[in-house]
């Protein structure tokens, strides 16, 4: 075999590695999205090693060269990625040994792909973060001007899918706000535990050469290095977290395409998607479906996995580095994908859903939803307690049920019969619109609480 053939550690081998398991062993299809982190971080290296007079200048600055051009081979589409190599670092470090011969044998002076191999993937992990962190925001900020427009929509708040207290759609909608505003929190509080940089941990041992960790690490961008080198190559609760923290979000938007999918269907019809996002039937004519809503939902499943999958690997695996940790990129790399496609669905769902304001109305009327603004009254007004108050309002619910009418179309006389000291005071309680407002407590659904809420989102936002 000619040189140029052999995997870098050839030289205590008798044979070549069998075809079947050189397919399988190698990572490069997955891990060749780490190529500019890969890069990146060996250019550091290579500065560093230079500084620190590990390795001749001379040298050190073919490298640098090398690495600047193999970057643009692989973006312009021109690198060939071969299996042989296994992953994207031999790989790279095969080009490089193409482009500037010999030269490229003292790159990997006081490192190993283990430290490498996390200082890449902290890297992306870090990078996509952000990018998440930056849909979540575009998609919150779509639930605020939704929810801007719908302060004032009453609609029927439910309890156990039964019609319980009149709420603003706005405040419905808001709900989402506070599980987004958490789930961007959680990718940001990780950004801060992933914080340290493995560059140097070799091995798994740290090395005898005189490296300079800090000048690495804060060229790479981490606030400092890792304090244990066997920690460092075994550790990946960062991609977990990651991975967390994904699942966490996509259960959330799983919720609310759920909400959706069930607001929308012809049982409740409670709000219209734009048939931007709507999909026909080949069989029924008359079919519009929402998949976005139903992806959305259906895709959690896939988040869910990845985590439970790297939580298995590590389990039970050994400290150190194993062979078992490389198939950590493709579970966090598929995770992300998933949320990214989820988030953007997400704020296209937001975007295209009408409510059907009559409609929502109407039903917030039924079901009785002011019964207990009812007995409120009554402990406010008549100084009852409360479960007396609220004897006498089931006693009405039952005759409003009985004589087929919502609680808005009693007469003062008929709900004198319940309770005799009222007058016509007491019929503004059973107004929807009423009901809502009068929830005035810190967090409750009034106009007059969203509005301060919004202008508070508003800020934070900015
Ligand atoms: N492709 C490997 C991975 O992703 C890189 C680290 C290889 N280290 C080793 N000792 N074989 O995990």
């Amino acid at each position: 075999m000619t040189n140029k053939n052999k995997t870098v550690w050839s030289g205590r081998f008798k044979s070549s590695t069998s075809k079947s398991f050189q397919r399988i062993g190698a990572s490069i299809n997955v891990d060749k999205r780490l190529y500019e982190q890969d890069i990146f971080a060996s250019k550091i290296h290579t500065q560093m090693l230079i500084k620190k007079k590990i390795i001749p200048t001379k040298e050190g600055k073919k490298i640098l060269k090398g690495l600047e051009k193999i970057k643009g081979q692989i973006k312009k589409g021109k690198f060939v990625f071969k299996e042989k190599f296994e992953d994207i670092h031999l790989n790279i470090e095969k080009k490089l040994y193409e482009i500037i011969g010999n030269s490229a044998g003292y790159m990997h002076t006081a490192r190993s792909r283990n430290d490498q191999v996390v200082t890449d993937f902290k890297l992306w992990v870090k990078d996509s973060s952000l990018i998440i962190i930056e849909e979540l925001n575009f998609l919150m900020k779509h639930i605020i001007s939704k929810a801007e427009k719908n302060v004032s929509t009453v609609m029927p708040g439910f309890t156990h899918l039964k019609n319980a207290q009149p709420v603003s759609f706005a405040h419905y909608l808001l709900a989402y706000y506070e599980m987004l505003k958490r789930d961007k929190k959680r990718f940001q509080n990780n950004l801060e535990l992933i914080d340290e940089s493995p560059l140097g941990a070799a091995a798994l041992t740290g090395t005898s050469y005189n490296i300079d960790r800090n000048f690495t690490s804060k060229k790479l961008g981490f606030k400092k290095p890792t304090d244990n080198s066997i920690d460092t190559v075994s550790d990946r609760d960062f991609a977990i977290d990651f991975l967390y923290a994904s699942a966490v979000c996509a259960m959330h938007l799983s919720r609310l395409a759920e909400d959706f999918i069930i607001l929308n269907s012809d049982a409740y019809q409670l709000i219209s998607f734009n048939d931007k996002i709507l999909t026909g039937s080949s069989i029924m004519p008359q079919k519009k479906n929402p998949d976005p809503a139903e992806l959305i939902r259906g895709r959690t499943g896939i988040n869910y996995g990845k985590l439970n999958s790297i939580l298995t690997i590590l389990k039970g695996l050994p400290i150190s580095y194993f062979k078992d940790l490389q198939d950590d990129k493709a579970l966090v790399f598929d995770g992300f994908d998933t949320l990214k496609d989820t988030l953007i669905m997400s704020s296209e769902l937001i975007r295209n859903i009408n409510p059907n304001k009559t409609r929502m109305y109407n039903m917030a009327k039924t079901g009785y939803t002011t019964a207990t603004d009812f007995a409120d009254y009554l402990v406010k007004e008549k100084k009852l307690s409360f479960r007396d108050a609220y004897k006498i309002s089931s006693k009405i619910v039952n005759y409003a049920e009985k004589s087929k009418k919502n609680l808005d179309e009693l007469s003062l006389n008929e709900i004198r019969k319940f309770y005799k000291h009222l007058n016509n005071n007491v019929l503004k309680v059973f107004n929807v619109k009423n009901s809502m407002n009068s929830k005035n407590s810190y967090g409750g659904t009034s106009e007059r609480n969203i509005k301060n809420m919004i202008k508070k989102y508003k800020k934070e936002l900015r």
